[in-house]
């Protein structure tokens, strides 16, 4: 039972429905039908209604149970149309569209006075404040913004004969929103505050809230202090028969408000100021004036009772006399003249009432600006704005003046946006699903809106150019100017007008015109337009506030300084308030739109009436019935098809209970089955439209029937699983239990039998384990037995040989010792006796020496003078010579022997000297230089010698070869193993060995050998093989060496004839390490033979080639040809070696 009750809550728009909830749906249409409906919902406490996405709600004038906590979740992300209409779907579905879609919203309320608007937009606001994210940070912001509108209302709302609790001002907030959908802060813009109602309320109605809150709301102290009586009837401003409102507590008001304002921010102080300012205005509507006669029969007005007027300056901080005076001149400025008027009683009253009405509008905007203060957006990141507009309604009182006319104009601007934008959405969901449209008539408000606005004959224009126009200007000269212009348009009237239509038309008094606005026609009075529209405030009464000591009063009125006099005229109100609704709607267009009309049931406000006449004006007006037309035209109802598939799926038997493929072939199949025409729906891209609401309900009738099968069936498939899933766990439990049991009986007796096989093993390891043990004890007692004795026999042993030893030793010691004592004795003694003999010879030679140097010195004593002038001459030559030396030291030549240089001789006397410390100079560095070579060096530097004396001047490759030290072995023969086995062959040690060219005498090209060289043959060995030897030839049989003058490699080797070698005949070999070879086949003949081999250096040579003899000729050819001599043959007995010139 509890499932079903819950399956229950997710009713849908078309569940339990009390008439239709979707006018849309509404069959037959008409206007009838429509009120009906209307009527049939509201009796059963249904008061919301949709036509589409727009919400009509009526007034019920009492609360209902539907906006508790547990609503909002029941509405919180559902779909639009799942659940019956309401204010909170709406809100729910702008504020997902918000988060989710990143569409800014705007929620426009519209409906006459009292018709629930500023509720509705109180019910949107704590909606969103109920759903959006929350938090400490968050829910500061959101109590912030909700506590604003009591702040508001105190201030701006009074009771009307429409509405108790009647906005007098219009208000648009921005909710602002993070990413997330947090709220962030707002910001409030106020329109036009209803202000001639401070002074002045039409019969039966009241003042601004916060008066009367005051004074039955505040404490006797603060009374006091304010100088306030708790009477109403003290004040003039104040209207008495009306001053308590049924059912509304003021004094309880009076803590709300106070309460929210410290909520939103509001400083003690400020709040202090506030009501010291409200406490001001209600005074100044008891200063009184009188008559006070002159001379020149001009009436002055004078202040009756000066109390009232001390108790404000007081209040205020001003200067008595000042206000005093404010009151009674009027100073005008023109052209840097000062013109000074008295006023008189009427000047005098209009002053002070001009005064309270700015004053208290100047508050009021600076409320609204205090608050945008507080709960203004932290943050500079990007937001997402939800803007609630809640503007005062459309209004028709008896008496209609300039603030109805405003009011209206307002109203009228707002009909007309929501003209265009319903249809124009409309029609581009059409275009969107691709759906055909055809064009809806309706009425549309542009031509009344015209009438008020433009800007060259509309009736504000007009009003602003009668304003600033200079000379007598009163309301009549105005209406007079509206008859002359705006007669013909037919939605103006009035009695004057050209046109003759109204002339007898007494319901049309002279001093008023008429506008048929779109939710009727309107009279207005023409009094107090001009006056309205031009909103003076004399400047004296300016200056006078300006100059209060009190904070808030001085910062109201900053055009009272006289610093900043500005003789231009401020815009009029009516131009003024033209430009923010201008703006207004600019802000509108941009947001995505969400409409709730308001329509009021009854003029009593009073519950459960519903008053038909009443109700059919205003969906008249409102154009619903055109909405409804509009939404109709083409398709009655429209649902994505995932909902539709959803919602009917069970009513086909291929789309119950899962569609497989894409929803809107789902949607087409279920269609199709259930036999619907097909003129009745038509695909869009995204959604079904279904035309006539008819099919709908009959679709929901089929749905309802089949529901009562599905839950048999539901039913009985659920018994059967019931039952079979009991029965299958019934199985598998018993299965279980039988397989855990078997598991623990088993697992019993191997534990048992497991336990007893361990305990005999253990008996049996034990014995065996002991059993070994003893044996090995009685093996180790055996062993050491063995190992003991041995030691000790050892021991003996070893002793008896040592005692030996020693003994032995100790005798040859002693021999020895005996033997070296005896002969240090003997070396002792001899030495002794040489010692004295040497001391003996010193003493004669030193005695000796003694004596001689006596002699001397007696003899040359004599001498000494005459040699003083020589000696110092050869002192000072010495000096000389030695400072040379010391010169010379410092600026010896480089120790190169090739380095030539030698310091220049300082004295002539030295010149020889000079010289020849120069040449053993020389020879020392040479010296020096020669010293550093190695043997190995100097072998090295012998051969480069032997080189250059064969070579130099002879062969032009010569030079090329002196910086190549020659390595002799290139091909390491020793070391490399592709030849270890040549090496073998060698038994001597190898001088050269290199990879040569043997020229081929039949065609002259080279064939490479490996060339050897020791101390008495050469050999040629085969390359490729690396081993095999062509041929040896011992250095006795060769007898000479030719080769050309040029940088060729080309040599021929001549072997003795009748040798063995010379079988084959000379060789004529080409290496580019020519010099080299023939070095060092030159030094190894020598070495070997004492005899020089011939070498012949010419550019023409003859070689014996086995038989015959060739000649090899060189022949220098262009460089271009190539880099390499070249080898070719001419004839036979020609070889031809081309040389490239150098
Ligand atoms: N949804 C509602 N539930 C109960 N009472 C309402 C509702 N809407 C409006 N009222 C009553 O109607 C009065 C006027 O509504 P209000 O929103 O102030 O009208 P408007 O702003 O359109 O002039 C409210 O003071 C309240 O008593
Ligand atoms: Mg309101």
């Amino acid at each position: 039972m509890g499932d079903m009750s819950k399956m229950e809550v997710k009713t849908s728009l078309l569940d339990n429905m009390i008439g239709v909830g979707d006018m849309v749906l509404l069959e037959p249409l008409t206007e009838k039908s429509f009120i009906e409906n209307l009527r049939k919902r509201f009796n059963h406490n249904e008061i919301y209604t949709y036509i589409g996405s727009v919400v009509i709600s009526i007034n019920p004038y009492r609360s209902l149970p539907i906006y508790t906590p547990d609503k909002v979740e029941e509405y919180r992300n559902r779909n639009f149309y799942e659940l019956s209409p309401h204010i909170y779907a709406l809100a729910d579905e702008a504020y997902r569209s918000l988060r989710d879609q990143d569409k800014d919203q705007c929620i426009l309320i519209t409906g006459e006075s009292g018709a629930g608007k500023t509720e509705a937009s109180k019910l949107v606001m704590s909606y969103v404040a109920a759903v959006c994210g929350k938090g400490a940070e968050v829910n500061q912001v959101k109590e912030q913004l909700l506590q604003s509108n009591p702040v508001l209302e105190a201030f701006g709302n009074a009771k009307t004969v429409r509405n108790d609790n009647s906005s007098r001002f219009g208000k648009y907030m921005d909710i602002e929103f993070d990413f997330k959908g947090d709220p962030l802060g707002g910001v409030i813009s106020n329109y036009l505050l209803e202000k001639s109602r401070v002074v002045k309320q039409p019969r039966g109605e009241r003042n601004f809230h916060i008066f009367y809150q005051l004074l039955s709301g505040a404490s006797e102290d603060m009374l006091k202090k304010l100088k306030l009586e708790r009477d109403f009837s003290k004040y003039n401003y104040l209207s008495l028969d009306s001053a308590t409102v049924t059912g509304v507590d003021d004094a309880s008001c009076f803590r709300t408000v106070k309460n929210a304002m410290q909520i939103v921010g509001f400083m003690d102080d400020e709040t202090q100021s506030v009501l010291e300012l409200v406490g001001a205005v209600l005074k100044l509507g008891n200063i009184e004036f009188k008559p006070e006669s002159r001379v020149n029969e001009v009436d002055e007005s004078r202040v009756k009772d000066k109390n009232e007027l001390k108790e404000i300056c007081e209040l205020l901080g001003i200067d008595q006399s000042v206000l005093e005076r404010a009151f009674s001149f009027r100073t005008v400025e023109a052209k840097q003249e000062k013109v000074s008027t008295t006023l008189n009683v009427a000047q005098a009253y209009y002053a002070r009432d001009a005064l309270a009405k700015n004053l208290y509008s100047r508050l009021f905007t600076w409320l609204v600006n205090r608050i945008n203060e507080s709960i203004k957006a932290q943050t500079k990141k990007r937001k997402k704005v939800m803007g609630v507009l809640d503007i005062y309604g459309f209004e028709i009182f008896e008496e209609n003046s300039f603030e109805q006319f405003i009011i209206n104009y307002c109203n009228e601007k707002l009909q007309q946006i929501f003209i265009e934008l319903t249809l124009k959405e409309e029609q581009e969901e059409y275009i969107r699903e691709g759906i055909e449209w055809t064009h809806i008539e309706y009425f549309n408000n542009s031509v009344i809106c015209d009438l008020i606005e433009n800007n060259t004959n509309g009736i504000m224009a007009m009003l602003d150019e009668e304003c600033l126009r200079p000379g007598t200007v009163t309301d009549s000269t105005f209406l007079e100017k509206l008859n002359q212009i705006c007669a013909d348009h037919q939605h103006f009237e009035s009695r004057m007008s050209k046109s003759s239509k109204f002339l007898n038309d007494h319901s049309l008094p002279h001093n008023c015109f008429r506008i048929q606005h779109y939710a009727g026609k309107v009279l207005y009075h023409v009094d107090g337009f001009v006056d309205k529209n031009n909103d003076l405030l004399y400047r004296d009464l300016s200056q006078a506030m300006w100059k209060a000591n009190h904070s808030l009063i001085k910062s109201l009125f900053p055009d009272g300084n006289p610093a900043k006099i500005n003789l231009k005229r401020p815009p009029t109100a009516g131009s003024q308030f033209k430009a923010s609704v201008a703006t207004l709607m600019k802000n509108l267009q941009t947001k995505n739109p969400n409409y709730i009309r308001c329509i009021k049931p009854n003029d009593q406000k009073a519950s459960h009436i519903f008053t038909d006449s009443l109700v059919c004006h205003q969906v008249r007006y409102l154009g619903l019935m055109e909405n409804v037309r509009v939404r109709r035209a083409g398709y009655a109802f429209r649902q994505p098809y995932e909902a539709c598939l959803e919602r009917y799926k069970m009513l086909c038997k291929q789309t119950w209970p899962h569609w497989r493929g894409q929803a809107r072939d789902g949607v087409e199949v279920l269609l199709k089955d259930l036999q619907i025409p097909a003129e009745e729906y038509s695909y869009g891209r995204s959604k079904i439209f279904i035309r006539n609401p008819r099919t709908l309900f009959s679709l929901e009738e089929q749905r309802k029937r089949r529901l009562h099968g599905l839950a048999t069936l539901i039913q009985k498939i659920f018994r059967g699983w019931k039952a079979r899933t009991h029965f299958l766990l019934m199985k598998s439990s018993q299965v279980t239990v039988a397989a855990w049991y078997r598991r623990y009986a088993q697992q019993k007796k191997y534990k048992k039998t497991k336990s007893s096989a361990v305990i005999v093993q253990s008996f049996i390891r034990g014995w065996k384990a002991r059993k070994i043990l003893r044996e090995l004890k009685y093996q180790k007692r055996c062993k050491e037995a063995v190992t003991t004795i041995g030691a000790y026999w050892h021991g003996t042993q070893a002793r008896r040989e040592l005692r030996c030893l020693k003994e032995e030793a100790r005798n040859r010691r002693a021999v020895t010792v005996i033997w070296a004592s005896w002969q240090g004795t003997k070396a002792r003694r001899e030495l002794k006796r040489l010692k004295e003999e040497a001391r003996c010879k010193h003493a004669v030679d030193v005695i000796w020496a003694y004596w001689l140097g006596l002699k001397v010195r007696r003899e040359y004593r004599k001498f000494f003078r005459a040699h003083a002038g020589k000696r110092i001459y050869e002192f000072t030559i010495q000096r000389i010579i030695q400072k040379y030396f010391l010169e010379l030291k410092n600026k010896m030549p480089s120790m190169s022997p090739c380095d030539k240089t030698w310091p220049a001789r300082p004295y002539l006397f030295l010149d020889s000297t000079h010289k020849e410390l120069r040449r053993i100079f020389h020879l020392w560095t040479c010296k020096k230089y020669r010293g550093q070579f190695t043997d190995q060096k100097k072998a090295i530097y012998k051969e480069k010698l032997e080189a250059s004396e064969i070579f130099k001047d002879k062969k032009a490759l010569y030079p090329s070869s002196v910086g190549q030290p020659f390595q002799g072995d290139y091909l390491e023969i020793n070391k490399n193993p592709r030849y270890q086995k040549l090496n073998s062959l060698v038994e001597e040690k190898i001088i050269f060995a290199d990879i040569v060219n043997k020229i081929n005498r039949a065609n002259g090209k080279g064939a490479q050998r490996i060339f050897l060289l020791t101390k008495n043959k050469f050999m040629l060995a085969d390359q490729k093989s690396g081993h095999q030897v062509k041929s040896i030839v011992p250095l006795a049989e060769l007898t000479s060496v030719s080769m050309s003058a040029q940088s060729d490699g080309f040599f021929a080797l001549r072997v003795k004839e009748g040798t063995t070698a010379a079988a084959k005949g000379d060789f004529l070999l080409n290496s580019e390490r020519i010099i080299e070879i023939i070095t060092k086949l030159h030094r190894a003949g020598l070495d070997l033979t004492k005899e020089k081999i011939q070498i012949e250096i010419t550019d023409e040579f003859l070689v014996q080639f086995k038989q015959d003899k060739v000649c090899v000729k060189f022949i220098q050819s262009n460089p271009k040809n190539g880099t390499m001599a070249s080898c070719k043959r001419k004839n036979n007995r020609l070889l031809e070696v081309t040389v490239p010139s150098p």
